[in-house]
């Protein structure tokens, strides 16, 4: 293992990929082996960004138009970078982050017609260099994710969409990952099991030992 190599790793998928689940597992597969690391999340991911979280999550569907719902998930994405991300890569630690600006460009651009250059121009002045090295992306049938959506206890938000729009996003994301192959590593992860674990342990394992 490389003791000057540093990932940010980002995890991707739609409700129900287990992207969180695996991500997780992976947070705890690198402590294990005393791998500097943490495990952070959007929306979400600092204290101010997870009040932004809560806000955009509860209540009604329509409680926002999509463009507010944009800003606002631009918005905690600029205080997580700020407070945990910029910290974080200072501090020389790999970076397990569930979900990031892929959902944004899979949910609001493609999914939901926002406008692409509005997130680009913000996305521009908020990242600065930071970019993923390498994003996990969950694939899952979409009947499966629909039965680990329904066996959640609290439901958000956007978890109330119907099957095409599911669909929609999950394409998205495809066709997001082979416009940047380098960055993307795609797993079918419909069946459960402990293999998506390995697989990812070792391809991370690999890219840190590079
Ligand atoms: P989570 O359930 O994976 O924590 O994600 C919360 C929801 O936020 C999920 O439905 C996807 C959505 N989301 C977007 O629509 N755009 C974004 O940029 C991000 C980060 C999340």
């Amino acid at each position: 293992m490389r003791k000057d190599k540093y990932l940010f790793i980002t995890f991707e998928g739609i409700e129900g990929s287990g992207k969180s689940y695996q991500g997780k597992k992976l947070y705890r597969n690198l402590k294990k082996r005393k791998i500097p690391v943490i495990f952070t999340r959007e929306p979400g991911g600092s204290t101010s960004a997870e009040k932004i979280r809560k806000l955009i999550l509860t209540g009604s569907k329509n409680k926002f138009t999509k463009t507010t719902d944009t800003l606002l998930y631009l918005a905690a994405r600029n205080e997580h970078i700020q407070k945990t991300l910029k910290p974080a890569i200072s501090r020389k630690k790999n970076i397990i982050c569930d979900r990031f600006i892929d959902s944004t460009m899979a949910y609001q651009v493609y999914g939901k017609s926002v406008n692409k250059s509005l997130v680009n121009t913000v996305h521009k002045h908020i990242l600065e260099t930071i970019k993923p090295n390498l994003t996990v992306l969950l694939k899952v049938n979409i009947k499966k994710a629909f039965q680990r959506i329904k066996n959640r206890k609290f439901k958000n938000r956007y978890d109330k969409f119907d099957r095409d729009f599911y669909q929609k996003v999950q394409n998205a994301f495809i066709k997001i990952a082979k416009k940047n192959k380098k960055r993307y590593f795609i797993i079918d992860n419909s069946i459960d099991s402990n293999e998506t674990e390995k697989i990812i342990l070792k391809k991370i394992i690999r890219t840190l030992s590079k």
